[in-house]
């Protein structure tokens, strides 16, 4: 059995993309091993310093987590800032991570560019955040999408160096997993590559999408002309249209819009049509849980309060050996 770790920010509702990068895995992976998953509000607050609505988009996020299958009778869900442990052992990580390679960091320089009027630290030790976020629970595998590869890597130079250091094997590598495949990049909607909450309007699919407003996005995805010879190569953007039919249509009917494609009958609008049947297929049982669930005001208590002491229980025992291990008194 080993430890999983992962998180979401709450800034907004789950998308397709975070389902199949991230949560989908996660809950392959529940029944197997020690899980814990959890809503990164204070992440959140490195983009959002001040979010509307704050406590709303953690319950909100924390509805649909447990609406996508994530299980707390198996699986500890919490909430980032309700282990305090977390942000200690941050503090304490900082000292191990250099600000060179904080600034090489892809994601921090693209965060830059998108929040010019915010620069702030805690954009930069964002990854330093993460990794302690997974070693407080010392776990070896971190289910998330392709984008997160590089704050793994990070994670693991961070937890070498510690036990380099301090010659002690404390915590293990953590690694992204996806089963032993390439991590997965959803596509959104616009051509853009990425399907993300923060891409812009009609982007992403949510899984609180209601029909009506999922097929108008779809409908609206961005096309080309068509193919003008058998067998051409795809253009991106249809090439992500396939890619997100391989998500959630059976395999006859990708087939048969890859033999359209091939012969050059394939019209554009009758894929969109089906592919927005087959998303809201697949949505439709998550919505429907969205509503049980997020009018059960007891039940999100109760797993957040054992969610949160099970995760402290964990943490606290992590930091008190890093305590002791560098050399804090005990009183
Ligand atoms: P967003 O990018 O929409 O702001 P987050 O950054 O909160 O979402 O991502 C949470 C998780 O979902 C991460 O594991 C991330 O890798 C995954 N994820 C987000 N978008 C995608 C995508 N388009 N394809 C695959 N995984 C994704
Ligand atoms: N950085 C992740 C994202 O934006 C969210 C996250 C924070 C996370 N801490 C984590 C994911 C720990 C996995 C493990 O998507």
């Amino acid at each position: 059995m080993e430890t999983v770790v992962s998180g979401i920010r709450s800034t907004g509702n789950l998308h397709l993309g975070n389902y199949f990068g991230a949560i989908r895995n996660f809950i392959k992976m529940q029944h197997e091993h020690r899980c814990y998953f959890f809503i990164a509000d204070m992440h959140a607050l490195t983009t959002h310093p001040k979010a509307d609505h704050f406590k709303e988009s953690v319950r909100n996020v924390l509805v649909e987590y447990l609406a996508a299958g994530i299980d707390p009778d198996v699986s500890t869900i919490y909430i980032q800032s309700d282990v305090p442990q977390i942000p200690e052992l941050y503090l304490l990580m900082n000292m191990y991570a250099y600000v060179g390679e904080l600034e090489r960091c892809t994601s921090f320089k693209d965060k830059i560019r998108k929040h010019s009027d915010n620069v702030n630290a805690g954009l930069l030790t964002y990854p330093v955040l993460m990794a302690a976020d997974i070693i407080i629970h010392k776990a070896t595998k971190v289910p998330v999408g392709k984008d997160q590869e590089q704050h793994l890597e990070m994670a693991r130079n961070f937890v070498n160096r510690f036990n380099h250091l301090y010659e002690k094997e404390v915590f293990p590598e953590p690694f992204a997993f996806n089963f032993g495949n390439e991590l997965v990049k959803v596509p959104g909607l616009d051509g853009s590559g990425k399907m993300g909450k923060s891409e812009g309007e009609g982007n992403a699919v949510f899984l609180a999408d209601t029909p009506e407003v999922l097929r108008k996005k779809v409908m609206r995805a961005v096309t080309d002309g068509g193919p003008t010879e058998p067998n051409q190569e795809k253009p991106e953007s249809i090439r992500n249209l396939f890619q997100l039919m391989r998500l959630v249509s059976t395999q006859d009917t990708i087939q048969h819009f890859e033999d359209t494609w091939n012969n050059c009958t394939i019209r554009y609008g009758d894929m969109k049509k089906q592919l927005a049947e087959d998303m809201i297929l697949f949505t439709d049982p998550i919505r429907e849980r969205i509503k049980e669930i997020g009018s059960n005001e007891t039940y999100l208590n109760k797993v957040i309060q054992e969610g949160g002491e099970k995760a402290r229980e964990s943490a606290a025992k992590t930091l008190k050996e890093v305590r002791s291990i560098i050399g804090f008194t005990n009183y």
